[in-house]
């Protein structure tokens, strides 16, 4: 049993950037970070396009980006949040270029701000196109600097230690010797990202598996909007079910085109601002155009764009396209939606606290009512730099040490492990069923069918976690299925269409 003050699960900005915070506030308190691969492995690291944030008061302001995040969230977004997150945005932004994340600027010094889906302005801070990549970087050196952070890599957060409504910890596998252990923990901070593995196709890396969100349910924690996912209409088209290679949305910010297999630039039929309609629509249009053609994927079009500077904005894409054969001066990159982003999560107020007591969500993981029915392109990371600061400020001025009862852990040495092939075999079937039956366009009878599914695998993990030794693997397919749950029953339940959602 370790004990710490502060226990963050997740290692991208969300966790990264409160534990920095607090750790530096609270010199004396311990900061433990727990996280299921190696440190830096997060969403975070995966996101291309940058910021969305107000740095130029010259030719943008707070307004029109509140106003493009309250259209795109169509309706359902929480409007006081989104001023908090525009407004208290440029600030943390500050805070990580002080910190040494390098944002590009153009030739007169100023940073070269993008054009994303959804947006009226520029306003998209990037590093190239691995901006997620540079602000992990940077954060981990700074938080590397901190004494008393510790972070336990390959550890994965099982189930929450929850009495009473109170969060004491949580209970954590060392992957390394399956060995389970229990943190206990004065606050605890869920920053797990997303749910991307669910489907069979997603931009997500192989970690993002719903832990935070399940963990959270099954703890009782209110959870929201689930039925609120966001498919990306630009993954790199690929028939396997894998983590998708992203072609940023920024691509189409710098003017490329979205034409279907006979060159016609469809987009422009489904919406006035074309290639820059926000991503539920381009989703949308693309799935549609998709089904009237029978074609597998569509294109994105980049031969008319200049190469040179393509190539300084967007080097990791063009050697990606080229590593596979696509030459992005001369063809068209086939595309097609994939999940990237889950808009609900853990509930969570303005000081990023959850229902359950002592427990607190940042990042993906929550529901804060900034997206609403949609996220806004780059709003993400804004959201967690945001929140991550509004919950280091509340617990500054709160502190408690719990007197912390201790909880055993049963041990299973005298289990088997389990055939690892059912595990496999039953995570493919899931990821194939979600992609199938809980895409873009839903309808209640596929979802009735795969809600009985899930819930026959989820019995079916129940006996097996009693009979066997409990891995990694399980857990992870454990929690798969019940934030698939999640979002089936959400969507069942949700009888109006709105932002990334439709129901036929
Ligand atoms: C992208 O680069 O297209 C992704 C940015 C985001 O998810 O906001």
């Amino acid at each position: 049993m370790r004990k710490t003050n502060y226990l963050v699960l997740g290692s991208g900005v969300a966790g990264l950037t409160f534990a920095i915070k607090i750790a530096e506030h609270f010199p004396n308190k311990k900061v433990t970070i727990v996280t299921k691969a190696n440190e830096e492995e997060s969403n975070t690291k995966y996101a291309q396009g940058g910021i969305a944030v107000v740095m130029n008061q010259i030719e943008d302001n707070f307004q029109k980006h509140i106003e493009d995040t309250l259209i795109c969230g169509d309706g359902l977004c929480n409007e006081e949040v989104v001023k908090i997150v525009v407004t208290e945005g440029p600030k943390r932004v500050q805070e990580l270029i002080d910190w040494g994340t390098q944002f590009d600027r153009n030739r007169e010094g100023s940073f070269d701000l993008g054009r994303e889906g959804g947006h009226t302005s520029n306003r998209v801070m990037h590093h190239k196109d691995q901006t997620g990549y540079e602000i992990e970087r940077a954060i981990l050196a700074k938080a590397h600097l901190q004494k008393n952070i510790e972070i336990f890599d390959y550890h994965f957060g099982t189930d929450l230690i929850v009495k009473d409504n109170i969060c004491f910890g949580a209970r954590v596998l060392d992957e390394k010797t399956n060995e389970l252990l229990s943190f206990q923990a004065d606050f605890t901070l869920l920053a797990t990202g997303g749910i991307g593995q669910v489907y069979g196709h997603t931009t997500n890396p192989v970690i993002a598996t719903g832990d935070g969100i399940a963990m959270a349910n099954r703890a009782n924690a209110s959870i929201k909007d689930m039925e609120f996912i966001q498919f990306h209409p630009t993954a790199l088209f690929s028939n396997d079910l894998s983590s998708t290679f992203l072609i940023s949305e920024a691509v189409r910010g710098f003017g490329a085109y979205l034409r279907n297999k006979d060159g016609h630039r469809f987009m422009l039929d489904c919406d006035k601002r074309g290639e820059l309609a926000s991503r539920d629509i381009v989703s949308q249009c693309i799935e549609k155009e998709l089904k009237k053609s029978g074609n597998e994927c569509v294109y994105l079009d980049c031969t008319h764009l200049d190469i040179i500077e393509f190539k300084k904005h967007f080097p990791m894409i063009y050697d990606r396209c080229k590593s596979i054969g696509i030459v992005i001066e001369n063809d068209w990159i086939p595309v097609i939606p994939a999940q990237h982003y889950v808009c609900g999560g853990v509930v969570v107020d303005t000081n990023g606290k959850t229902s359950v007591e002592n427990l607190f969500a940042c990042g993906e993981c929550s529901q804060t009512g900034l997206h609403g029915a949609n996220r806004l392109a780059s709003n993400s990371l804004l959201e967690a730099i945001v929140y991550s600061d509004r919950i280091f400020n509340y617990l500054k001025e709160n502190t408690i040490t719990n007197s912390i009862e201790v909880y055993s852990i049963e041990k299973d040495q005298n289990k088997q492990y389990f055939n690892k092939n059912w595990i496999v075999s039953t995570r493919k079937e899931l990821q194939i069923m979600m992609q199938k039956n809980v895409g873009i366009v839903r309808n209640n009878l596929d979802l009735e069918i795969t809600k009985n599914q899930l819930n026959l695998w989820k019995k079916a993990i129940d006996s097996l976690k009693l009979n066997h030794k409990v891995t990694k693997e399980i857990y992870e397919l454990e929690n798969m299925i019940d934030v698939s749950l999640l979002v089936v029953s959400h969507s069942l339940k949700r009888t109006e269409n709105k932002g990334g959602f439709i129901k036929n």
